[in-house]
């Protein structure tokens, strides 16, 4: 895709979009019928999609966003997608006051990216705080949404619960816009999303039309970017909650075979002998099941099934089995690149700013010019 032309000569087709019903249920399945369409899309026109993605960076990367997210990212970059991944390093700060060792947690992402099959000549990786002109976007998004929509979110609502007695930061109230330039800045115009970020990716939408008809009316500027959701099923913690750093339940993905069957040994089951797949009644052997059918491209009932009878101790041995193999590669190469054997993971980020922030600083001065703010006479 030519940098110098962002509006898009490539992008696809669009195909007539399913309105959303208002119920969430509606949404959602209009979501998935939309992400269907675009995988095909893909498939025809890879150039026609820059991806724009990526994640706070708050501990190293684990199994569930192995399986949720990584590998569909590597997969759209095998079918020549171009890729921009985000380390949104001030997003840490929506929900806790520190930042933590954020220089060692990137590092620990940076490895997970490379040691998945994430190719740094294909893939733009960059962390949030290091492109200023992409932050400068923020202002002028501000101007172009309510409080009242802002306050209406209902993935923001939920986050603001979890961190339990918190006042809502401005930081928190406003992330959704951030990611809005996160994702503008680059003309991303496909956004691999779990379904709590669609919300977020409609706010996207409204500011990048709201930004067209306010200042580029006759040729719009901005994409109106589209939501992939993964089809991948979510995997949980050995707890059988959420898989996530602070609750102590995360298999990472660095992980050693020990550390593997020991995490599989700790992972709760239930006091029904008969291993069957039955996510509503049993979740947390279900989830077992779906980690076994992830690695091994069987379907869950189906290990269910060979296990039977045998149990929860015969499931475990195998779930071990299949995450330790599955994975091996994976940990090899992080293992290396961990030890030096290969390029600096530092210097990948370093490359990825500098792009990054090439794109956005001539995005920067687009939107600057659309707005009348072009005043050094060009
Ligand atoms: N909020 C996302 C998460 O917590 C990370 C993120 C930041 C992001 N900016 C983005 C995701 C833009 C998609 C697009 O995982």
């Amino acid at each position: 895709m030519s940098l110098a032309s962002p509006a898009p000569a490539a992008t696809p087709v669009r195909a007539a979009r399913p309105r959303a019903t208002g119920s969430a249920v509606g949404t959602l399945e209009a979501a998935r019928a939309r992400s269907r369409e675009i995988e095909e899309q893909v498939a025809a026109k890879p150039e026609g999609f820059r991806v724009l993605t990526g994640e706070r960076p708050t501990g190293a990367l684990h199994i569930g966003h192995y399986f949720g997210t990584l590998a569909n990212r590597v997969r759209l970059q095998q079918q020549g997608v171009e890729l921009f991944l985000i380390l949104a390093d001030y997003q840490v700060i929506t929900d806790r006051d520190e930042t933590g060792d954020l220089r060692g947690t990137v590092r620990e992402i940076l490895l997970d990216y490379l040691a998945v099959g994430m190719d740094p000549d294909r893939t733009t990786v960059f962390t949030h705080s290091a492109v200023p002109a992409l932050n400068q976007l923020l202002l002028p998004f501000l101007s172009l949404v309510s409080v009242a929509e802002l306050e209406r979110n209902p993935t923001v609502k939920a986050e603001t619960a979890a961190t339990g007695e918190r006042a809502m930061s401005g930081l928190m109230l406003t992330y959704p816009v951030h990611q809005a330039a996160d994702i503008l800045f680059c003309h991303g115009n496909l956004v691999p999303v779990g379904q709590d970020q669609l919300p977020h990716l409609e706010m996207t939408r409204t500011i990048a039309r709201r930004f067209n008809q306010r200042y580029a009316a006759a040729a719009p500027y901005f994409p109106e970017p589209d939501a992939l959701l993964a089809h991948a099923p979510t995997i949980l913690g050995s707890d059988g909650t959420k898989m996530s750093k602070s609750r102590g339940n995360t298999l990472p993905l660095g992980a050693s075979a020990d550390e593997t069957a020991r995490w599989v040994r700790r992972a709760r089951t239930d006091g029904e002998r008969t291993i069957t797949y039955d996510p509503d009644a049993r979740p947390e052997v279900a989830n077992l099941l779906t980690i076994a059918s992830s690695c091994t491209g069987r379907s869950p009932e189906e290990v269910a099934d060979e296990v039977g009878a045998a149990g929860a101790g015969r499931l475990k041995g195998l779930v071990t089995e299949a995450l330790v193999e599955h994975l091996r590669p994976v940990r090899a190469r992080r293992a290396a690149l961990a030890a030096g054997d290969g390029p600096d993971v530092l210097d990948i980020l370093a490359r990825g700013n500098a792009r990054a922030n090439e794109i956005a600083d001539r995005t920067l001065e687009d939107v600057r010019d659309r707005m009348g703010m072009a005043y050094r006479g060009r």
